[in-house]
């Protein structure tokens, strides 16, 4: 199977925040929200980054430099070859009626493709640490009924946690969820209080991507395990040992 595809276009969106655009008809055709694709950084383990967008064959990542591996895909420039292994995990489910996304920092690039696809029939909020860090706002706006944003700062929106942000206005059937752990567990919390079925996006660290190595389970209510990378990564509220 041919995973190489070609870079055609990259950017700095925001601090330290980097956007990539590849052509890839494989992926882009059989793509839903919430999958991810696994990255040859060039490094012995590829590294999970989400599908963020597609537009035709062209599939967009945002993504936040953390370490060697994101650094070197920052590199990453039009015309360059990358090596990408994807769609996988299983996604978003489709639901019938409106959808409120809820995104905490890096965790909303997950959410447009779900904008997109839902269009004006959902509502974002979207969480920043403050407006240096915001992402993809307009392109939430240009997509979204309505867009709220917060941040801990108060230097853009509310001033606040982007759970405060999720209410009973706006009749949602459902609330996607994808950032930080701890805003997954607020959000969980504050959907169960309001009666909202609640689906997370969670992130562990990965090793083979597909199931085989168990290096990305994460505890299940339950009491058993489940793997981010083939059950996930996006699990309903209640599936979850917070
Ligand atoms: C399903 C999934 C989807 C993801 N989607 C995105 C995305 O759309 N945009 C984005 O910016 N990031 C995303 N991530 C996180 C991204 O994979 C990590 O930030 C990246 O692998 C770090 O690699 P690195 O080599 O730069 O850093 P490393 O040198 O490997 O690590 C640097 C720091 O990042 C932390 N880290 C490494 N891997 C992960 C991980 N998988 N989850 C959380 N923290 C990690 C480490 O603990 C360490 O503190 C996703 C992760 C998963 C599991
Ligand atoms: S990363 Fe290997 S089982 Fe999930």
């Amino acid at each position: 199977m041919n995973t190489l595809y070609r870079v055609t276009g990259s950017a700095k969106i925001s601090d330290n925040i980097f956007s990539l655009v590849f052509d890839a008809p494989a992926i882009a055709k059989r793509a839903v929200p919430g999958q991810f694709v696994h990255i040859d950084c060039g490094l012995p383990l590829r590294r999970p980054i989400s599908i963020c967008d597609i537009e035709g064959s062209f599939v967009k990542i945002v993504f936040e430099v953390k370490g060697v591996g994101t650094t070197r895909l920052a590199e990453r420039k039009h015309g360059d070859l990358i090596d990408v292994l994807g769609p996988l995990g299983n996604g978003f489910p489709e639901v019938s009626g409106r959808v409120l996304l809820a995104g905490g920092g890096i965790g909303s690039a997950p959410l447009l493709y779900a904008a997109v696809r839902s269009g004006k029939n959902c509502g974002a909020v979207l969480g920043f640490a403050g407006a240096s860090k915001a992402i993809l706002t307009e392109e939430f706006a240009a997509v979204c009924g309505s867009v709220q944003i917060a941040t801990a700062d108060g230097s853009l929106g509310h001033k606040g946690f982007v759970t405060d942000l999720i209410t009973s206005d706006g009749d949602y059937s459902a609330i996607f969820a994808c950032g930080p752990r701890p805003m997954l567990k607020a959000a969980v919390d504050r959907a169960n209080e309001l009666n909202i079925p609640v689906y997370v996006s969670m992130e562990e660290r990965m090793a083979c991507g597909i199931g085989t190595c168990l290096v990305c389970a994460c505890a299940a209510e339950n009491g058993g395990y489940k793997r981010v990378c083939c059950d996930g990564p996006v699990f309903t509220g209640g599936e979850i040992k917070w």
